[in-house]
């Protein structure tokens, strides 16, 4: 059977990833390798990412972590080797995006090989084709329509999938992001960054009865996300805690009471579109998708319509580039996109799924 080896490079915020994977006819998907070099230690001492310094990290390591990655797969002859280059081509941040372009476009023009650029949404939304989802192997994803909500520290989408590539938002956040408002409502907290996994730790010691938070936009009829006030309300319960607001047990209760409202939204308005849309199943997506109150609440509420849940495996929730390699993949199979040169490219920093 013929099979595809493809390279994909992502570097649209603080992660320069790596990753080769080899596709088969039947769409059986092998990772060769998925080298992520992260920044985490060096934007954490300024509480977020700084585009400047990231992009210079980008520069410094890309190389490297290119090298890793064919090593690990074993490849040894890129010419020979390697069918498909992809790259993620946005949103992100344009400084760190455009580094991962210009090595991808090299690659593509020194060696003669078809490139596709990938919507960074789209690579998340296809960590679910990746081997290790939820459900898997006795579970294999049901046809389309598919409903995705796709969460992270930029974007907060609940997506209609007709098919690859194939999309329509049919809700969004009009203000922050979820993911996002774990990242602000830690450092509230004076905890480090990033906040989602810090909150999702201290909320366990917690109990999320204490301070009921506003869900934001829970009632509103439409898909429609808000977490800016959600945040503010946290802000003002610091302030009228005064000292009490250092306590360690206040302080779980807090990120506990927080992490609650920010899931039950997520979850009442996903349960809700998945019914409308008649959708033949739910895939949960980005790095909020590892938060584990939000992975079994649609697990629990989906069971309960026996609706198909699914959720990437751990390691591929937060940004990595096996997701842009699988993405580029499927992207391939449609005549328009496939076989296309290095001049194709255009960084697009605002891009939006279509
Ligand atoms: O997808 P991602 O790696 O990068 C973007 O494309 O933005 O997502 C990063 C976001 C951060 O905001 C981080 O705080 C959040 O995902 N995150 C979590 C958890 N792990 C990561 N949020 C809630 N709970 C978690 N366990
Ligand atoms: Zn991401």
């Amino acid at each position: 059977m013929k099979s595809f080896t493809i390279l994909a490079i992502e570097t649209s915020c603080d992660e320069t990833a790596v990753a080769i994977i080899e596709a088969s006819e039947n769409n059986d998907i092998r990772i060769l390798s998925n080298v992520i070099s992260s920044q985490i230690a060096l934007h954490a001492q300024y509480g977020g990412v700084v585009p400047s310094l990231a992009s210079r990290e980008h520069v410094k390591n890309i190389r490297h972590v290119f090298e890793s990655a064919l090593k690990e797969a074993g490849i040894t002859d890129f010419q020979k080797e390697i069918n498909l280059i992809v790259v993620t081509h946005g949103p992100g941040l344009g400084p760190t995006l455009l580094v991962g372009i210009t090595f991808a476009k090299t690659l593509a023009w020194h060696y003669t090989k078809p490139i596709i650029g990938v919507n960074h949404m789209d690579g998340h939304i296809h960590s679910n084709w990746l081997p290790g989802r939820s459900g898997e192997p006795a579970a294999p994803l049901p046809d389309f329509p598919l409903l995705n909500l796709v969460v992270s520290g930029g974007h907060t989408e609940l997506v209609l999938m007709k098919n690859h590539g194939e999309y329509e938002i049919i809700g969004e956040t009009m203000d922050d992001a979820v993911g996002e408002a774990f990242d602000k409502v830690a450092r509230l907290l004076g905890l480090g960054y990033p906040g989602g996994p810090a909150i999702s730790k201290l909320a366990e010691q917690g109990n999320a009865e204490t301070y009921p938070l506003p869900s934001p936009m829970a009632k509103s009829k439409n898909y429609n996300f808000s977490y800016s006030g959600l945040k503010t309300a946290v802000l003002y319960l610091l302030r009228d805690l005064k000292e009490k607001a250092q306590n360690e047990q206040t302080k779980a209760d807090i990120a506990a009471s927080f992490q609650k409202a920010a899931v039950d939204v997520l979850v009442s308005k996903t349960m809700r579109a998945a019914q409308e849309y008649q959708v033949n199943g739910i895939l949960l997506s980005g790095g909020v998708s590892a938060n584990k109150l939000l992975r079994e609440q649609l697990l629990d509420s989906s069971s309960a319509i026996g609706m198909p849940f699914f959720c990437p495996s751990m390691k591929y929730t937060t940004d990595n580039a096996a997701m842009i390699a699988v993405a580029g993949y499927f992207a391939s199979l449609s005549k328009d996109k496939a076989g296309l040169g290095w001049q194709s490219i255009r960084m697009d920093a605002n891009l939006r799924l279509s």
